[in-house]
């Protein structure tokens, strides 16, 4: 029998880690802002919030909604850039024996590869692209829901950077599978999903958007099956280590994760309402696990049995 700290661990393309439970970008702010809930140390790798080359201020207006089973975001990238998060940060969360995976999104492929050179620094596990953001110099249209734009990223991040290159996908795609070939076929180290899904809620009463954005991003439990739904696909069709995502509140919805095809699992809105749920999540693995009479969590990966 392993030990219980070892049933957990894991290595995602040479990311070491103590569990396979990451935190969502955005919903976990660079880490250390959860430091009296959660230790950090025992979490698998921290992702910290969505960097960008300059500092932004987000969107105006009314940024989260809250809708059945999930909440509506367009925070809008509010982040105090690349700078700052290496000169004022990053210093700070090296006391913490986690891997650190910044989140970044550019406004063209060439500013994807200048954050990945900036960011190929010691203390820096990995950089996780958000391309969930449109692209200025092809008219706005959003990096992650067309194939070419998307394999053109990771391709030049590959070229600027020595770190692993994990690539989160966008749900709002016809096929998802095809988006995950083609960063594969790209150069991507691993894949993770899923982003969140473009919603909108209406006031009845005043005919306007709540948000002040008009649209937002979807998350929570409401996108679960969805997001289980593609990381079960994309695992059909890719050899590259796959980070499941959305609508994670419990041990029992990673597992779902897990037997899809997912060899870790990132947890996000869930940490609003329950600030431990990362270690909790853990804890619960390890107690399925157990029960199951299993000796490591890499053998729920793809597990999945369907009858046909
Ligand atoms: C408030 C908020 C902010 C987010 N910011 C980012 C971000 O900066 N970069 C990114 O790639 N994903 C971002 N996401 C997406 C999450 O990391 C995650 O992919 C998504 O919410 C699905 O997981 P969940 O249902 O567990 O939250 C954000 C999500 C929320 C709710």
């Amino acid at each position: 029998m392993l030990s219980s700290e070892t049933m957990l661990e894991i290595d995602i393309a040479g990311i070491k880690m103590k569990n396979p439970i990451m935190t969502g970008s955005g919903t976990f702010g660079f880490g250390e802002e959860y430091s009296d809930f959660v230790d950090l140390n025992k979490i698998g790798a921290v992702v910290v919030k969505g960097t960008t080359l300059l500092p932004r201020c987000g969107n105006d207006g009314v940024r989260i909604a809250e809708t059945p089973s999930g909440m509506l975001n367009c925070i809008g990238l509010e982040n105090p850039g690349v700078e700052h998060f290496l000169s004022d940060i990053l210093p700070r969360l090296k006391k913490y024996d986690v891997p650190i995976i910044v989140n970044v999104s550019g406004n063209t492929v060439e500013e994807y590869g200048q954050l990945a050179k900036i960011l190929d620094v010691y203390g820096i596990a990995a950089v996780e692209l958000n391309v969930s953001c449109p692209n200025v110099k092809e008219g706005g249209i959003v990096f992650g829901t067309n194939r070419d734009s998307a394999a053109a990223v990771v391709r030049e991040v590959k070229r600027n950077t020595s770190k692993p290159v994990i690539i989160k996908l966008s749900p709002n795609v016809t096929d998802i599978a095809d988006m995950a070939v083609a960063v594969e076929e790209a150069g991507a180290d691993a894949i993770s999903m899923i982003n969140t899904l473009i919603g909108m809620v209406i006031d009845v009463d005043t005919w306007k958007p709540v948000l002040g954005n008009i649209t937002g991003g979807l998350s929570g439990p409401a996108v679960k099956p969805v997001a289980v739904r593609m990381v079960w696909q994309v695992a059909q069709v890719v050899k590259i280590p796959i980070i499941g995502m959305g609508g994670i509140m419990t041990a029992e919805d990673a597992i779902e994760f897990f037997l899809a095809g997912a060899s870790a699992v990132a947890i996000g809105t869930a940490n609003f309402v329950n600030p431990s749920a990362v270690e909790d999540v853990a804890k619960g693995i390890q107690e399925y696990l157990v029960k199951k009479k299993l000796t490591h969590v890499s053998q729920l990966i793809g597990q999945l049995k369907v009858n046909k």
